[in-house]
């Protein structure tokens, strides 16, 4: 008994530590690839401190501006944070590089939006703006695609138009940093990106918006 019980004081303290050191390493990841990226400042001033699980149906996943396809990444992706069962969330999805990264004369171009988020239940929240994959035209170079998680103060009113995905009405000229302004978020707690350019899928999508 004795035994049994120091085995599980010494196997806590073992994970704890573990578990300290992947947050301590994370954090610091997660702020230097906003950083070097840009990310910071171009989407918001200050970079989260967790990593935001983003995983695709077609098996990749978002790992801190990895390259990925746009035909990889056409369907909505699973989407986890670290929550409270008793709080609501918002999940954005936005890409700062619309046309492109040199000339982001429709900065930012919003490809998810979803509010009053039940924990991390993605399914129960409120869908503003549907989910649209990566479109960027031929020849842009890589665009930077941004997940971000904020905490909401309590339950929202959303005075935002509800945006479906066949349409590209009112998905340029956003701003999540606006956004969270406006609705009283404070810093995201958790973020995420990618990067893609150009494949064949790109005039798929754009039939789908411009049908
Ligand atoms: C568009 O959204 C609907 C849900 O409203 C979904 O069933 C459909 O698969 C989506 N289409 C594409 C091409 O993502
Ligand atoms: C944000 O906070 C201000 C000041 O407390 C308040 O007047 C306003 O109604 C809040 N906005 C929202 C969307 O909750």
């Amino acid at each position: 008994m004795g035994r049994l019980l120091k085995l599980t004081i010494i196997l806590l303290v073992a994970e704890s530590n573990v578990n300290f050191r992947v947050f301590a390493k994370d954090s610091t990841a997660v702020a230097k690839a906003f950083e070097s990226n840009g990310v910071v400042p171009d989407v918001i001033p200050k970079a989260p401190s967790c990593l935001v699980k983003v995983k695709y149906p077609s098996g990749v996943e978002v790992n801190l501006g990895n390259e990925l396809t746009p035909t990889q990444v056409k369907d909505m992706p699973s989407v986890t944070w670290e929550a409270e069962t008793n709080s609501y969330y918002v999940l954005a999805m936005t890409d700062p590089d619309a046309p492109s990264r040199n000339e982001p004369s429709l900065r930012e171009w919003h490809h998810w939006l979803v509010g009053n988020i039940p924990g991390n239940n993605l399914a129960s929240g409120e869908t503003l703006s549907q989910y649209v994959g990566s479109g960027p035209p031929k020849g842009t170079g890589l665009h930077r695609y941004v997940f971000l998680v904020y905490k909401q103060p309590g339950k929202l009113t959303f005075d935002e138009p509800r945006l479906t995905n066949k349409s590209a009405d009112n998905r340029g000229g956003f701003s999540i940093a606006k956004f969270a302004a406006k609705y009283n978020l404070s810093d995201p707690i958790e973020g995420n990106f990618y990067q893609a350019k150009y494949d064949d899928y790109v005039p798929i999508l754009f039939k789908q918006l411009r049908p």
